[in-house]
């Protein structure tokens, strides 16, 4: 069963336990939903009314509009830029709730949180026009909090997001200006989707697919504030040696799975879990208390803290299956409805966190900032309890776990740099990707998903393109597959980076103190980080005077599943980004969509999508792309 569903080893150890223990995983609910809605696929249903479903038969002589007359491509562009909208409010709400955070950090009213990176703090009220010298740090704090929060506030349509403006190219700007596709606030971004695509409204799909690029620019807006001001208050991320598969469960620990997004809670578990060993031991768990993660709250605290990573999407359901895991703990986003019930068949409590995000048959601990340390304790309390109920006759803890070296933050990065040229740090990052040592930089994004085997196109793409000296940075999903694989490590640098690759790799590992080279995928955090690598191509552009769109530069979401997907995957095309997708969009139904997506983009925006769903194809491709980039440069 595993061979065909996940690349995983931990699924062929845990998927016969649920065989015989009769639960269904992710991949059998899969394979009772085969085949799968054709219109849905192209995009073609519409659900926007009540005169409706409609759907437009896209081979046949049936209906080519739907009853109130919207065609193909009306319904594909208000169906897939409503998903645009979605993910914008996900990663956007996301970022209000940790902007509202350093704002009652800033006022005192909020004892359990600090400013943890005060430096961080400054440099960033100077990319928002801030005066900090000579300020006290709640002041600054409360002056950028404000000035965040007015990015879901402003009213003015001339007038872009501070955050957008300051984390792109001049050249970049201009041109999305020129498009009319800046946001110039969050909250009336989405609201604004939402109302054109309701019935009856717009109904030119180029018009609609370009409101939904100035959503996927607000998402890009929500998720660099989110990024930047969670590293204000819990650090930013420094490279830290950690590792990643279930085998970083213990038998003889009290296990508590921290998974989600949002770092608000989960950070302070990782605090209020240090004092509270004792209370375990006491419970009978010898090793005391062991924190994993899964998904992108497992990124979060991977990257901050070395806090091993034990699972990534598709292999939430298989952490439960250990029968090892005493709580798995939830905020927001990428939670499978699933696990209530695999945690009823196990010991495991599954706690939900956020009042917006409860799942019937699970216990919900009401997560308030004001009293976030008394919740993680509440929390941390209910894991041991849990504990005690564990048959140790059903833990099953596959012996899989991978060293994994993370952390590589656009500072951590620049910091390894300044090591090699503490003048210049840029210099030897662009210095060899000019003289070839480095061909291109990918950027790996992006969810699971079961339309495709799991984390085997990840996995395969990556060896390809490092072999031909590409340097790859990673976040979300396809960090975790990179690490629960052995990819984030330095023998699979030595394994399979080039020769050239190899040698800057190492060059910057041994300058950094590693005793080696940095790892062969560089893991930037969760996915709301991707904000971190436009940073770094950002300063790459700037230092040569080029827009986004000239570098060597690509990104891949060989799994992408989710409407966050949908609204990152825009903005990166919006931003200059070639785009890979592994798996088919929900936007052929309408040929004028697909065009405009997979090549008009190019001339309009520079970035485009490319889908292909193999992977040695479609390594091939973005080498192609990115050799065509050099030219261009005349490099
Ligand atoms: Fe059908 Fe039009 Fe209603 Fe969509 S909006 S369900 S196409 S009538
Ligand atoms: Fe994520």
């Amino acid at each position: 069963m595993n061979q065909n569903f996940s690349l995983d080893p931990s699924a062929s150890v845990l998927l016969p336990v649920a065989k015989k223990e009769k639960i269904d995983t992710v991949w059998d609910r899969h394979k009772a939903m085969q085949p799968q809605c054709g219109f849905g696929q192209l995009g073609i249903c519409c659900r926007v009314c009540w005169k409706g479903p409609c759907r437009i038969d896209p081979f046949g002589d049936g209906p080519k509009r739907g009853i109130c007359g919207a065609n193909a491509d009306v319904i594909v562009a208000r169906n897939v830029v409503r998903m645009m909208a979605a993910g914008a409010a996900a990663h956007s709400e996301h970022g209000r709730h940790v902007a509202l955070a350093l704002l009652g950090v800033a006022e005192g009213r909020l004892a359990d949180y600090q400013i943890r990176d005060e430096a961080k703090l400054r440099r960033i009220a100077g990319r928002l026009g801030i005066e900090e010298a000579g300020r006290g740090s709640h002041e600054v704090a409360r002056d950028v909090a404000l000035l965040t929060l007015a990015d879901f506030q402003n009213q003015d349509h001339h007038d872009p997001c501070t955050w957008i403006k300051a984390s792109l190219t001049e050249k970049r700007l201009d041109k999305l200006a020129g498009l009319e596709v800046l946001p110039h606030n969050i909250d009336a971004v989405v609201t604004g989707i939402m109302a054109r695509t309701n019935v009856g409204c717009d109904a030119d799909p180029v018009n609609l697919v370009l409101g939904g690029v100035k959503g996927a620019l607000a998402d890009f807006n929500g998720m660099a504030l989110a990024t930047e001001l969670s590293d204000v208050l819990f650090g930013t991320p420094r490279p830290v040696i950690t590792a990643a598969n279930l085998g970083v469960l213990k038998e003889d620990a009290v296990n508590i799975a921290l998974h989600g997004h949002n770092p608000l809670l989960s950070d302070l578990v990782c605090e209020i879990a240090h004092t509270m060993e004792d209370e375990a031991r006491r419970a009978g768990a010898s090793a005391g208390i062991n924190l994993v993660g899964v998904c992108c709250t497992g990124n979060e605290v991977l990257v901050r803290h070395g806090i091993p990573l034990a699972a990534n999407y598709l292999s939430q359901e298989l952490a439960l299956l250990t029968g090892a895991v005493d709580a798995m703990v939830v905020d927001v986003q990428c939670i499978m409805p699933s696990i209530a019930e695999l945690g009823s068949c196990f010991h495991t409590e599954i706690v939900t966190t956020m009042d917006d995000c409860k799942i019937t048959g699970t216990r919900h601990v009401s997560f308030k900032e004001e009293t976030g340390a008394e919740n993680a304790r509440q929390i941390v309390t209910l894991a041991i309890e849990a504990f005690k109920r564990r048959n140790p006759q059903r833990v099953l803890i596959p012996d899989f776990k991978e060293t994994s070296i993370v952390g590589f933050g656009a500072e951590a990065i620049l910091e390894a740099l300044a090591l090699l040229d503490a003048e210049d740090p840029l210099k030897p990052l662009l210095d060899n990707v000019v003289n070839g040592n480095i061909r291109g930089i990918a950027l790996f994004a992006g969810c699971n998903s079961t339309n495709a085997k799991q984390d085997s196109s990840f996995v395969t793409m990556a060896k390809k393109l490092a072999a031909e000296n590409v340097l790859l940075l990673a976040t979300g999903c396809g960090a975790g597959a990179f690490a629960k694989h052995g990819l984030m490590n330095q023998e699979a640098t030595l394994a399979w980076a080039g020769e050239t690759l190899k040698g800057v790799l190492t060059a910057i590992g041994e300058a950094a103190g590693l005793g080696g080279p940095l790892p062969l995928v560089l893991h930037m955090g969760s996915c709301v980080d991707n904000s971190r690598a436009v940073q770094v191509a950002v300063a790459l552009a700037d230092k040569i005077g080029v827009d986004l769109d000239a570098l060597p530069l690509v990104a891949s979401a060989p799994e992408a599943m989710s409407e966050k997907a949908v609204a990152i995957g825009t903005w990166s095309i919006a931003l200059g980004l070639p785009t890979h997708l592994g798996i088919m969009p929900q936007v052929t139904g309408s040929k004028v969509v697909t065009d405009l997506v997979t090549e008009t983009a190019k001339e309009l925006l520079g970035g485009y999508f490319l889908v292909e769903p193999d992977p040695e194809a479609a390594a091939e491709k973005l080498l192609a792309v990115i050799d065509e980039r050099r030219r261009a440069l005349g490099i």
